[in-house]
């Protein structure tokens, strides 16, 4: 017998595999020919094509076997699903809010809430750490202002500041002085993706619910990944390390009035979402504008199993072995990327590491697109996707045909649950790494062509140089 017993320092994937996905595999020549006939759009380019998709984290998720077995179990009843019960309670016990309302994502729950909580009154002011793209599309489509105030850290990528996810609290008091009464609600989203998938602390909220109560505001949590948060929380917050991520989690969900949900990532599913409400009169105006588009409401929008497989994945996902693995994952990609030099967006957050464009093309200036240069030469050289989040996505096209530029020019790499393994990380950080050494090889890219919204979906690209 050993006198100490074995203590790994490897983090192992807690699962092995029963199905494979073969990867494709495409040479290099093909890419080139290719991003060609995709103008350079990474979106333009079929899946069959890609041989690492980091370009999101959203649905590309792999269902665990009970998340197979819920499917094959679910009802599809029209009214009063076995499998929507199954899921309230889950959703409720998680929560602590007692109306669960189905949406087939995301950005339907965000239509659904805002159109039920400003119903087209004028100058209404939605403040947010930071609005996910859809959630701001759909406030405005309201009529309302999504305004933004993260923290000062949310903007200097270089800073290790624990949960650059917190609102800039003194401006949140300034804003709801002022205007309180224009407020119909203020938004955490946790993670906050659009700001790095930055957690936001446990203390942070609860200072945020005492402020909201100062002012009679509701909070509403965009939860998408509740669950990275959560374990984010219990690793980094002092006092938080000895509690289950589960409690921390239900202490975060009890600090709001409401919450919605893509459940296209810490569901662990590939479609679904909800909303989670406690205020009868708003849960009533929400379930009436469900019916009119999504569906009856106890579907939602989506087939019985995937309540069901959703059901079970909001239990899964807060298995602390996972999250374990699943923060490890994202933080093994990190650390291999910054001893290669490569400059990031830090600390290390939930669903994806950030490569810093400006930095990693210090030669090429925003206006001239750098993170899309990042993003093409990745697929170029290795097959990997990934998603610029810098001037293509956020600027727009002046009048006099410059660039107004985005804050901040960035490189996702975001990790789907559950699907890739080890070596497929090492493979992107030696990518990423190859690439970075030869950066001083690439040049820029500008916009050819582009619709009035939304443009990065679409849009064609040419390269402003040689490279
Ligand atoms: N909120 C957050 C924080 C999100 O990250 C997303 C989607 C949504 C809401 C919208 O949900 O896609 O289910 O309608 N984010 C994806 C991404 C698309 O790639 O980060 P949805």
């Amino acid at each position: 017998m050993l006198a100490v017993g074995f203590r790994p320092r490897t983090i192992i994937e807690p699962f092995r595999v029963k199905v494979v996905e073969p990867l494709p595999r495409t040479t290099r020549a093909e890419r080139a020919a290719l991003l060609g006939r995709a103008r350079y759009n990474l979106f333009a380019i079929r899946a069959a094509h890609v041989t690492i998709d980091l370009m999101t984290d959203s649905g590309t998720g792999a269902m665990s076997q009970e998340q197979w077995a819920a499917i094959m179990r679910g009802d599809e009843s029209y009214a009063g699903s076995t499998s929507f019960f199954e899921l309230e309670a889950v959703v409720r016990d998680l929560t602590g809010m007692r109306h669960v309302i189905p949406t087939h994502q995301g950005r339907a729950a965000e239509r659904i809430l805002f159109d039920a909580l400003v119903g087209g009154a004028p100058g209404k002011i939605v403040p947010a750490n930071t609005h996910f793209d859809t959630t701001r599309a759909n406030v405005e489509a309201v009529g309302a202002e999504p305004r933004d105030l993260p923290l000062a850290e949310a903007h200097l990528p270089e800073s290790e500041h624990p949960f650059k996810g917190n609102f800039d609290l003194v401006a949140l008091r300034a804003l709801l002085d002022e205007h309180a009464e224009r407020v119909p609600a203020v938004v955490a989203t946790v993670t906050n993706n659009s700001a790095g998938g930055q957690p936001v602390s446990l203390e942070h909220l609860r200072e945020l619910r005492d402020l909201v109560d100062d002012y009679g505001v509701p909070l509403f949590l965009d939860c998408a990944r509740f669950a990275e948060n959560a374990h984010l929380v219990k690793l980094r917050e002092p006092g938080q390390g000895e509690r289950s991520t589960e409690e921390i989690a239900k202490e975060m969900f009890r600090l709001a009035d409401g919450a919605w949900m893509s459940a296209k990532k810490d569901g662990l599913v590939n479609i679904g979402g909800f909303l989670a409400l406690d205020d009868d009169a708003l849960a009533t105006r929400c379930r009436s504008a469900l019916v009119l588009t999504e569906g009856f409401p106890t579907y939602g929008g989506l087939a019985g199993r995937d309540l069901a497989a959703l059901a079970v994945g909001l239990r899964e996902v807060l298995d602390e072995g996972y999250l374990d693995y699943r923060l490890a994952s994202v933080r093994y990609l990190f650390e291999h990327l910054r001893e290669r030099g490569v400059p990031l967006l830090g600390p290390p957050g939930g669903h994806a590491v950030y490569l810093d464009a400006r930095r990693f093309l210090p030669h090429v200036p925003a206006a001239q697109l750098p993170g899309q240069s990042v993003a093409v030469a990745l697929y170029l050289e290795a097959g990997i996707r990934t998603c610029e989040i810098g001037t293509a996505m956020f600027g727009h096209t002046l009048p006099d045909g410059t660039q107004a530029t985005a804050p901040l020019e960035l490189v996702r790499l975001a990790l789907p649950r559950r699907v890739y393994t080890q070596s497929h990380v090492d493979y992107v950080a030696e990518a990423v790494g190859y690439v970075f050494e030869r950066a001083g090889e690439l040049g820029g890219y500008r916009i050819v062509d582009e619709p009035p919204a939304l443009r990065h979906f679409t849009c064609g690209f040419e390269r402003t140089g040689a490279a």
